[in-house]
């Protein structure tokens, strides 16, 4: 079993003091649930207020986002080895907000992973369909697409070792809307990535973990951890409120005790 993964991305909100107190209650919450990994994504400016907070302990700090250019003259950048430089251990890329609010492109993505990895950071690569994608019946279509052009560049650039990186699903309809995908909506399509990885790299496709983002919350959490494809979620709005981050939390780390009791029987 892959080890479950909880991560808040906290988009563009918080102040200078509710961030701190979000990060120490994250911090709290990954020193006691230790078989699960937990980490949080501030925005760039509170990343070095965060690092301070978990400094030396088990709380993974991520950006949301990193240049793709190494270094250089690209005002109001912020670069993937900077990141590191600062304590993060991982960044996400391509997330949804970022391909259809700022035009990034499926290249743009593949080199921003391509940048992590270079700075020993772990890319979390976004993939997701929109609503009109997912009536149509084209969902595989787009995230297999999105997925294909970061694993094209790696292999082809031979930067990694695929199993360094994490993918999360994200349905762009499901993001913020209060209407999560089912666990077997989820599953489906995370099944269906991990064959796409599989083809490439069998050993790697065992090993990276798809974590589910989109309206998780408190009350959904338990059933989407209960299907073995969800390795863990990506949670926007509900890692804003310290107490229904930890439960979400709570819940993978059951989802862990549950699944080593149905195997003992
Ligand atoms: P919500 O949990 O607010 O739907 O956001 C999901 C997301 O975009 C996480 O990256």
């Amino acid at each position: 079993m892959r080890r479950p993964f909880v991560i808040g991305n906290w988009k563009m909100n918080g102040t200078i003091e509710s961030s701190r107190e979000l990060a120490v209650a994250a911090d709290k919450e990954a020193r006691s649930l230790s078989e699960i990994d937990i980490g949080i994504c501030p925005p760039f400016v509170r990343i070095a207020q965060a690092a301070q907070v978990v400094a030396g302990g088990p709380l993974q700090l991520g950006a949301q986002d990193c240049a793709k250019q190494s270094d250089g003259a690209f005002t109001g950048e912020v670069s993937a080895k900077m990141l590191e430089a600062h304590g993060c251990r991982l960044t996400l890329v391509g997330h949804s907000e970022r391909r259809t609010l700022f035009g990034e492109t499926d290249a743009d993505v593949a080199q921003k992973a391509q940048r992590a990895l270079e700075a020993g950071l772990m890319p979390m690569i976004c993939v997701g369909e929109s609503l009109d994608e997912r009536n149509a019946g084209r969902t595989e279509e787009r995230v297999g697409s999105q997925l294909d052009a970061v694993l094209d560049r790696l292999q082809a650039e031979q930067t990694a070792d695929l199993s360094r990186i994490t993918v999360a699903y994200e349905p762009v309809w499901a993001i913020g809307t209060g209407l999560s995908a089912t666990p077997e909506q989820a599953g489906e399509v995370h099944a269906f990535l991990r064959r796409r990885i599989e083809s490439r790299d069998p050993k790697a496709a065992l090993r990276i973990r798809i974590l589910y983002g989109g309206s998780v919350g408190q009350d959904n959490a338990r059933a989407l951890f209960s299907e073995s494809e969800i390795d863990g979620a990506l949670v926007g709005g509900a890692s804003l409120d310290a107490e229904k981050f930890a439960k979400i939390c709570q819940a993978a780390s059951r989802s862990i005790h549950r699944s080593e009791s149905d195997r003992s029987g």
